[in-house]
């Protein structure tokens, strides 16, 4: 059965996201679109072309006009302007025009990508968004932030862009590898710690479900991520208060993924800022140690990192305070008053910052370092 979310700004709805296992399920909702007159371009990357391209494709074919699949290369370093130039060139030699329509169908990447062209082409055309990661479909096809890396600044070029509708098809994630399977995972148990208690049991009661791809219990998890993240959004469209608390564990994780360069995954970066949030919480009195241990019994299951090797934590402070995020030189640190019930606080110290950052430092004789060694591969 489809599932459907209404994203609702200034109390108006701008778009819906649908969820269902099957593509022909949204057939009916994107005829109400009206892009039968219209072209599509579907925007992909290499390692997804060749699994789900011509299936999407078929799909999109007799509810269009015309259809042409732009393909980029897989991964975050074509994340570029370049990439955008390629992409707006297919788009002139396929003539489209003000009213044709992108297809975001991919990763993040893709998404983030695929939006920022429709947000410039021709001053903006319509664009959807089909992701098929895990890490998509719960965090990056909601909420309307597109862009690009520039140099070597992530997402440094970007605009805010609604999609004209978002179709979830959990089934594209069978292709996915499981390592990027887990760094969605972070995502989604950052939600539970951060909004809902009841979603974080959830995620514990169905720890062997997750782990096994149970295809029911992964759409309910995904729908939920989607109706937090959009309960969030909704609240604070352009990022002035609420929104921040979605930053649980990126304050320290951001600083990770810099300091190794990226040879970490974002999901496994945030794994570790959730444990320093988390212990800030406990030690400030506002979670048990119970439940900070839980956390990280947590990431564990979900084959996330909990400590790393190779960081200096005086080097994370400074990247941490030179993070895009600060606000007139004070870090926002996101803490737990309770499981499910997340704050911005401004007054972390930074002493109490690198005591954080200790508790994550591999230690000799931790069972731990396998995972982050093998993120590497
Ligand atoms: N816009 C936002 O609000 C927002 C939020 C979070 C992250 N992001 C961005 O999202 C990006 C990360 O997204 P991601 O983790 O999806 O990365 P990604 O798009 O690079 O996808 C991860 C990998 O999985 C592959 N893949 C994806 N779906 C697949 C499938 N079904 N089958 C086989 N392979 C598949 C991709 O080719 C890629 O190699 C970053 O650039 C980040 O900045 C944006
Ligand atoms: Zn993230």
């Amino acid at each position: 059965m489809t599932t459907t979310i209404e994203v609702h700004q200034d109390k108006q709805k701008i778009y819906d996201i649908l969820f269902d296992e099957q593509m022909e399920c949204f057939a009916e909702h994107f005829q109400t679109l009206g892009f039968q007159n219209r072209k599509l371009c579907i925007v992909t990357d290499s390692n997804i072309e060749p699994h789900h391209a011509e299936n999407v494709r078929t799909f999109f074919e007799p509810l269009t006009e015309y259809v042409c699949v732009f393909t980029m290369p897989a991964g975050e370093n074509h994340k570029t302007v370049e990439t955008v130039c390629a992409l707006y060139q297919f788009l002139i030699e396929h003539h489209f025009d003000r009213h044709d329509c992108l297809a975001a169908f991919g990763g993040g990447v893709v998404g983030d990508l695929t939006g920022f062209a429709a947000a410039t082409y021709l001053r903006g055309i319509d664009f959807i968004q089909i992701p098929t990661s895990l890490l998509a479909m719960v965090d990056s096809s909601v909420g309307g932030k597109t862009g690009v890396d520039f140099d070597a600044y992530k997402n440094m070029v970007g605009a805010f862009k609604m999609p004209k509708a978002v179709y979830i098809n959990t089934a594209f994630l069978e292709t996915l590898p499981e390592i990027q399977y887990f760094n969605g995972m972070a995502e989604v148990i950052k939600y539970g710690a951060i909004l809902d208690l009841s979603f974080y049991e959830f995620l514990l009661t169905h720890m062997a479900e997750v782990l096994a791809h149970d295809p029911e219990i992964i759409t309910q998890m995904v729908i939920r991520c989607c109706e937090l993240k959009c309960r969030v959004v909704e609240e604070d469209p352009l990022e002035h208060g609420l929104r921040a608390i979605l930053n649980f564990g990126h304050t320290v994780g951001h600083a990770i993924e810099k300091q190794k360069e990226f040879q970490l995954l974002h999901g496994q970066c945030v794994a570790l800022g959730m444990v320093c949030a988390a212990y800030l919480s406990w030690k400030r009195g506002m979670i048990e140690q119970e439940e900070y241990l839980e956390l990280r019994d947590v990431l564990v299951a979900f084959r996330l990192p909990i400590t790393v090797d190779g960081i200096s934590k005086e080097e994370i402070l400074t990247l941490m305070k030179s993070d895009k995020k600060m606000d007139a030189n004070t870090l926002k640190f996101i803490l737990l008053r309770a499981i499910g019930d997340a704050y911005v606080d401004q007054t972390v110290t930074d002493e109490e910052i690198l005591e954080a950052i200790e508790v994550v430092l591999y230690q000799e004789g931790e069972i731990d370092k396998e995972m982050g060694e093998s993120a590497k591969a």
